[in-house]
Order: C-alpha cells, then sequence, then structure tokens
C-alpha cells in the first residue's frame, strides 16, 4: 500500500482534514497526532474497517479500540447511558487526556470494541486531532501508532517508521506535547476504576468524583516480576508486554550511588543506559540516553517513548535503566517504563 505523508505546518490544517475525512469515509486508515501520543484511526462505527486496524498494527483482536470524538454530541448514539460521573469528568477533563468507559450502544460493532458490552471514549484536545474528528464528523477508531508491542509514538518519524506501507494516510503533526496515553477510568462498575495511569493522575480522578480506585493489576507491584499475569487486568491491553524496545531492558531501584555503581559494574560496548540529566554525566557519552530532568517529570513523560526508541538505532543487546520519577506524572511513567521493562526490576539494598 501507497502512504501519502501530509504535514500540518506546510500543507496546512484545512488539506489535511479534507484528506483524513477522504480516507475514514472511503474505510481507510490515517495515522494523526494526539496530545497524548499519535493514533492510528479508522471509521469506528463499520467493524469491516476498524478491523484494518488490527491487521494494520499486528495487534491481537481481543484488544478493544478507543473511540474519538471531536464535541460531545457524538457521544450520546454511543452509549447506552450517561452517567451524572461521566458529565463531571467530561466538565472537568474534556477536551483531554482522559478515556471514560461506557455500556456502548447496539450501533459500535464489536470488532471496534473487542467483544466487549462496553466501550472507550475520548475527546483529544489537540487542535489537529480535533479539527480532524469535527470535520470527519464519525466517531474514529484510534489505538497509538505503533506496530503492537513497540513503544507509542510521538514524533511523525516514529510513526513513518512504524506504518509506512501498512496505512493510507501519516499526518505529520510534530513532536506531541505529554507522551504518554490518556488516563482510562471505567464508569460501568459500581466504584470507579482507574484502569490505566496517564497525564490525569488518581488525584485529580478523585477530586471530581470523590472515591475512585486503582485496578490493582496496575500497581507496580503487580507489574514487577511478572505478577500482572495473573492479576488480569480489566483492560485487556495492559496485559501484554509493551512499550517494548528491541533489546531487554531492566530497572535499577535503590540510592543514586548504588545503582550507579550497579550500572557501571554491567557496562560493556554493547549496553545501553536510560538515565537523567541530573545523573547523565555518571555514564559514557556513546552508551547514555537522559531522558529528561527529575525536576520536570513532564519533561520525561515527554521524551520517554523517544529514548526507547533510541536504543533501537544504538542497536543495543541490553538496556539499563536507573529507576524514574514517581512524582506527579511519574505513575504513568513507571507504569510504561516497567511494561517496556516486562516486570524486570532490580531492588539495590
Ligand atoms: O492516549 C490515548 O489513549 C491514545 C491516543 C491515540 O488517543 N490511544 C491509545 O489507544 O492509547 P490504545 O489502543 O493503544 O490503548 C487503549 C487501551 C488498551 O489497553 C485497551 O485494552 C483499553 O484501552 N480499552 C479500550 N477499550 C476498553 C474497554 N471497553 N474496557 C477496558 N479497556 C479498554
Ligand atoms: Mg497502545
Amino acid at each position: 500500500m501507497e502512504t501519502r505523508i501530509l504535514s500540518v505546518e506546510k500543507d496546512g490544517l484545512e488539506a489535511v482534514c479534507a484528506a483524513c475525512r477522504e480516507v475514514f469515509l472511503a474505510g481507510g486508515l490515517a495515522a494523526f497526532p494526539t496530545e497524548t501520543v499519535y493514533g492510528l484511526g479508522a471509521d469506528g462505527l463499520h467493524g469491516e474497517n476498524s478491523a484494518k486496524i488490527y491487521a494494520a498494527k499486528g495487534r491481537p483482536s481481543d484488544n478493544p479500540l478507543i473511540l474519538h470524538i471531536g464535541e460531545r454530541a457524538q457521544l450520546k448514539p454511543l452509549v447506552t447511558e450517561i452517567p451524572e460521573s461521566a458529565e463531571k469528568l467530561m466538565d472537568a477533563f474534556w477536551p483531554g487526556p482522559l478515556t471514560i468507559i461506557f455500556k456502548k450502544s447496539a450501533i459500535v460493532p464489536e470488532t471496534t470494541s473487542g467483544g466487549l458490552p462496553t466501550i472507550a471514549v475520548r475527546m483529544p484536545s489537540h487542535p489537529a486531532a480535533n479539527a480532524i474528528l469535527k470535520t470527519c464528523g464519525i466517531p474514529i477508531a484510534a489505538p497509538s501508532a505503533n506496530l503492537s508491542g513497540r513503544p507509542s509514538t510521538t514524533r511523525a518519524s516514529h510513526v513513518i517508521e512504524d506504518l509506512t506501507g501498512r496505512v493510507d494516510l501519516i499526518i505529520d503533526g510534530g513532536d506531541v506535547p505529554i507522551g504518554v496515553e490518556s488516563t482510562i477510568i471505567d464508569l460501568t462498575q459500581e466504584i470507579p476504576v482507574m484502569l490505566r495511569p496517564g497525564y490525569i493522575t488518581l488525584e485529580q480522578l478523585r477530586e471530581v468524583l470523590g472515591e475512585v480506585v486503582e485496578d490493582p493489576a496496575i500497581r507496580r507491584e503487580s507489574i514487577i516480576g511478572h505478577t500482572n499475569e495473573v492479576l488480569h487486568p480489566k483492560a485487556p491491553g495492559m496485559k501484554y508486554r509493551h512499550y517494548a524496545p528491541k533489546a531487554p531492558l531492566t530497572i535499577f531501584s535503590g540510592s543514586e550511588e548504588k545503582v550507579r555503581e550497579k550500572i557501571l559494574s554491567l557496562l560493556d560496548e554493547n549496553t545501553g543506559v536510560l538515565t537523567v540529566d541530573e545523573h547523565k554525566d555518571a555514564y559514557p557519552e556513546e552508551h547514555r540516553v537522559s531522558v529528561g530532568s527529575l525536576k520536570e517529570p513532564e519533561s520525561i513523560a515527554h521524551n520517554l517513548f523517544d529514548a526507547l526508541r533510541r536504543f533501537d538505532e544504538m542497536q543495543v543487546t541490553a538496556i539499563l535503566s536507573e529507576d524514574l520519577t514517581d512524582a506527579d506524572i511519574g505513575d504513568a511513567i513507571m507504569n510504561r517504563l516497567l511494561k517496556a521493562a516486562g516486570g524486570s526490576f532490580v531492588t539495590l539494598e
């Protein structure tokens, strides 16, 4: 398949929106930027169209897709009810990086919902995504625009690398602002459950709703040492090894000094080190990738997937990572890093 590439900056938003509309209405695939990560979109209301996403990504078909909308009025036909809790969350966080799970209506095909009776919906705030969705007028099913299992895409170059020849259109909208996927909350249970940590934190959700629980499978302790497989996360996609660079990744935790000593002792010519600005000088330049500054956890979120992809370019055979931050968006950062490591985490006493 030939893949057309358009740029928001060079070709203009109007041309980009028109091209996406044409592709989506013809049942094709287009990748576009959102504020979290790039998305790989298709018409979400016709199963034969959204099914193409699974093939292009190499994604298991039991892993449901998120429907993206440009206006709140598009939500009602997709769901059987809109609980009051959802109204509160939408008022507080939409458009923005929050995905809400509802009971789905009959018009949402099971291919899109991965066979589940529920559907995930999100209204992105990225100006290009929002304009594209408004122009198309149909809900667009869109997972992250990466090959299944690989790190999500936060730069147009990542999307071009993974999806050229597999999709009809790629929209280059520059680097995305946030860099980790949306927070997911399930409102179909008696008590709201956070299924995936993201830019919107558990505390922020609790400020709006009161009681919110966390799916136990997404906690740090659950991912470490693969116990996740036993816990069965409620978001099907959270159960796979994910976000992963090609080389195996191990995370080291402990005092700054112990971590540095351990990583230096394991370093050889084929090893990469994932570190932060504050610690990077301890490691040789050819081996290290600094993901951002501990003083700005948002910089770490912004660069994380790019850093993981850099190790593929360096062709290292092993990656040694420092335990990154737990502050603010740190919950989401460590969730992704632990998944990329397949739970390989060493605590240094
Ligand atoms: O930020 C984002 O959410 C990005 C951008 C493109 O919007 N999208 C994204 O989609 O991350 P994806 O497909 O990579 O991740 C969606 C996650 C998966 O873990 C999936 O299993 C879960 O959401 N999910 C989707 N529908 C669900 C449902 N009905 N019940 C439980 N989990 C669901
Ligand atoms: Mg994904």
